[in-house]
């Protein structure tokens, strides 16, 4: 592990190579996520406030290093976004290793063209594993891990993550004063590719009844016949939540495949949700719904909780570039902000605690 950034904001950033003030390239990849915005306004404005830096935002991803499309960013470009949702800079899936192509020389193109000296990428487990592949190539870089998803390694906790899990949790809230009128069993299905971690902590703070992760592959004769000992016990209605990535053990259950890949191979997900509504009312005889929350929980203003982890990776970022800690990602330990090899944190994706599974199990009445 590389030691926590410097944790004085005032402090002077060392000079950058040559002694110089340096241009450093930001840009935002993968799927949006609430912060990003509160990201961008940090590394700027730490770097500003020393005076040597200045910065250049590409646009859309990698796609924007790609074509070399980018804009300045200054304080007055970054003014004002703190709160907004989404990112200035615009997204994409672009694999620049695509399909076998190599673009690590395009990037140094665009670099020098640009004279960048480095690069901060914001983004999950896709992103930044283009972004190690381009540190081996010897490119300067630090990277800010982003996902709501929450699964990224490294990291205690990504930015996004409190926000989606609170919209989540309105919605369960919201789902449970209209099953409990109808008597209906209510499935929602959140997002959660690889992990359940927005599925298991909205579930938990919502009270739901059944929560389904990709890491336990579920048996629907179980959650079915769990359903009907709840319903006999004189409820008269259920909350089941869903990661999108969840899974129904093999054979157990016919799911919908969808064989639409993205530029890093991941399948569309979202469907399960459907699934379970039409097994679960032919099963049990009790009406259900589905609501897929979808991209919802993606959207908007981020909770307050997400401006600050996003507003102290950005700050972290900046001093790490400034300290050439090249290879290396902002991260959250414990309540520390420190550096991570990139090679670490893209080890392995960081999957659901089992204790906090089983402490929202206690509550599946
Ligand atoms: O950012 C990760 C994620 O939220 C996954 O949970 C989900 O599968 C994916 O993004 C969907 O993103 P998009 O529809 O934008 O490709």
């Amino acid at each position: 592990m590389t030691p926590a950034a410097a944790p004085l904001p005032d402090a002077p950033l060392p000079d950058a190579p040559g002694g110089r003030g340096a241009r450093i390239g930001l840009l935002t990849g993968g799927g949006d996520c609430p912060g990003l915005n509160a990201v961008i306004r940090a590394v700027v404005r730490r770097g500003l406030a020393d005076g040597r830096y200045s910065f250049v935002g590409f646009l859309h991803g990698w796609a924007g290093v790609l074509e070399n499309q980018a804009i300045e960013l200054t304080r007055q470009s970054t003014a004002g976004i703190l709160p907004r949702g989404g990112t200035i800079l615009g997204t994409s899936r672009t694999n620049p290793y695509a399909g076998g192509s190599d673009g690590t020389a395009a990037v140094r193109r665009t670099l020098s063209d640009r004279g960048v000296d480095a690069l901060i990428p914001i983004g999950g487990e896709d992103t930044l594993g283009v972004a190690l592949r381009l540190h081996r190539d010897g490119i300067p870089i630090v990277g800010v891990p982003k996902t709501i998803d929450n699964d990224l390694g490294g990291t205690d906790v990504t930015f996004g993550f409190q926000t989606a899990v609170q919209i989540a949790t309105d919605a369960i809230d919201r789902l449970h004063t209209t099953a409990e009128s109808h008597n209906r069993v209510m499935v929602v299905e959140v997002m959660g590719r690889h992990a359940g971690w927005i599925a298991t902590h909205a579930g938990l703070a919502g009270g739901a009844d059944a929560i389904l992760v990709p890491e336990r592959p579920f048996d629907i004769d179980e959650v079915v016949a769990h359903l009907r000992r709840r319903h006999a016990s004189g409820r008269s209605f259920s909350i089941v939540v869903v990661a999108e990535g969840a899974a129904p053990r093999e054979g157990t259950m016919q799911t919908h495949e969808d064989t639409e890949t993205d530029a890093f191979g991941h399948p569309r997900l979202g469907g399960i949700g459907v699934t379970l509504e039409g097994e679960i009312e032919l099963r049990t005889g009790f009406e259900s719904r589905v609501t897929i929350l979808g991209h919802v929980q993606r959207g908007g203003t981020p909770v307050a909780f997400d401006r600050v982890l996003a507003t102290r990776f950005g700050v972290a970022a900046m001093e790490a570039v400034a300290r050439e800690r090249f290879g290396t990602m902002v991260a959250l330990s414990g309540t520390d902000i420190v550096g991570v090899e990139l090679e670490e944190a893209l080890r392995e994706p960081k999957l659901l605690d089992p204790e906090l599974y089983e402490t929202a199990e206690l509550f599946f009445g």
